[in-house]
């Protein structure tokens, strides 16, 4: 996907939130909701298709690159709702046949027996929340599901996508270096073409967090999780999968075109509750997000034909500073021509040569600024200081 530079169609996504889960796991503080009832299904994918019929009208003619269903828990749509909502983003906007149809699966055996009819339906890849490869940690995770299912999970995932990707959690309290080494090491050796650790963090206002303030749960030293942050670069790297992004590695060629288009900062439809948006209309960008609670957001969409509560527009300068801070966190980094289109001025050389005298960052012929050995361990802190924070 070339990296638009001038103004024109930039690539467009959209994405699906799902909030309902059959469990809430305690380090999570994704917008997922527990229904002790069926959720009816028809009701809210009546409301998913209002509502995009209603983006549409506001961003019309679009050709769709990406369709992500994310969550919550997709695995938990019906084949049929999951059809019924591509059916209708193809209604709104050009659908091609090559569009990248990602959903996010949790690997439970009940969720693998409807893989099949989500591949039938539309979807081309699938990202499976595997998260631990050893059962006791998946137990304290909470999670539902055991090692043998996630990988009786995989092979069906592997018989019906042509794409799959994994995720896993790291830096897990009382997790060794080399545990980790060989649970991600046993993780490569699977032959996925995507992979994306994250490491534990500890969000504020879950049980993880109140376990950790009751001191029942203690973090990693930091320098324990670089060790592993590093170690994971190095593994995935000798497996052919390099980091594309500061915690997505992938096989050339199958990166997530959708998270490109968030991080090369293009435009995307966040559609269902709790989703977020940038939009490109009358010119500028608009920063979207909708109401959060499920049932919340279906009436406000039966009411006004969206569930937006935010619809920001954004100056060239806002922007800009959001493309910043995405593209930074690529290997590939920031395009200094997209910057200056999307800022109406180019990067003030001061703000990123001291950077790359003192070895953080670098900048290639093709004019991408990107972070170095050096600089990704630190990235945070280089975003900060080019981004002016
Ligand atoms: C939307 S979430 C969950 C998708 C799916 N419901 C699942 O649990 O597999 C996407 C990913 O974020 C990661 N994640 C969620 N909370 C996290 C946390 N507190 N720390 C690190 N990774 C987290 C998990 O790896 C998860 O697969
Ligand atoms: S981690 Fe996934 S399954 Fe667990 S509560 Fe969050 S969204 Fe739901």
């Amino acid at each position: 996907m070339p990296v638009s530079e001038k103004p024109g169609p930039e690539p467009f996504g959209v994405y699906v939130h799902w909030p309902f889960c059959a469990a809430k796991c305690p380090y999570c503080d994704f917008n997922s909701h527990v229904r002790h009832q069926p959720v009816n299904q028809q009701v809210f994918a009546d409301a998913l298709c209002t509502e995009i019929t209603t983006t549409a009208r506001r961003v019309p003619g679009r050709r769709v690159e990406s369709v992500f269903f994310g969550g919550g828990t997709p695995s938990l749509m019906e084949p049929d709702t999951v059809a019924r909502i591509l059916e209708c983003i193809a209604d709104n906007w050009a659908m091609p046949d090559d569009v990248e149809v990602t959903l996010e699966a949790n690997p439970t055996s009940v969720e693998a027996t409807r893989f099949r009819g989500y591949a039938k339906a539309g979807v081309n890849r699938l990202s499976l929340g595997v998260q631990a490869l050893e059962d006791s940690a998946l137990q304290a995770l909470g999670r539902l599901h055991n090692v043998d299912q996630a990988l009786g999970a995989l092979a069906i995932a592997n018989e019906n996508f042509t794409r799959v990707s994994i995720d896993l959690i790291y830096a897990r309290p009382g997790q060794t270096l080399s545990q980790w080494e060989d649970e991600l090491a046993r993780a490569l050796a699977l032959g996925v073409g995507h992979i994306s650790p994250y490491q534990l963090t500890i969000e504020a206002g879950t049980p993880f967090a109140d376990l950790e303030a009751r001191g029942k749960l203690r973090q990693l030293p930091s320098d324990l999780a670089f060790d592993m942050f590093a170690a994971t670069n190095r593994l995935c790297a000798s497996a052919g999968l390099p980091a594309y992004e500061v915690s997505n590695h992938a096989r050339p060629g199958e990166e997530s075109r959708h998270n490109l288009i968030y991080w090369r900062y293009g435009e995307y439809a966040g559609i269902g509750p709790g989703a977020h948006g940038r939009l490109i209309s009358e010119d500028h960008r608009w920063s979207t997000a909708t109401e959060f609670h499920p049932e919340t957001w279906r009436q406000k969409v039966e009411d006004q034909g969206s569930g937006l509560v935010t619809d920001d527009r954004l100056s060239p300068a806002e922007a800009s500073k959001e493309y910043l801070l995405m593209a930074l966190r690529l290997s590939e980094g920031l395009n200094l021509a997209r910057y200056a289109w999307i800022a109406g001025a180019p990067l003030e050389k001061s703000r990123y040569l001291p950077l790359i005298d003192d070895g953080f960052l670098t900048l290639d012929k093709a004019g991408y600024l990107s972070a170095t050995d050096k600089g990704r361990p630190v990235l945070n802190s280089v975003i900060a200081a080019i981004a002016g924070l």
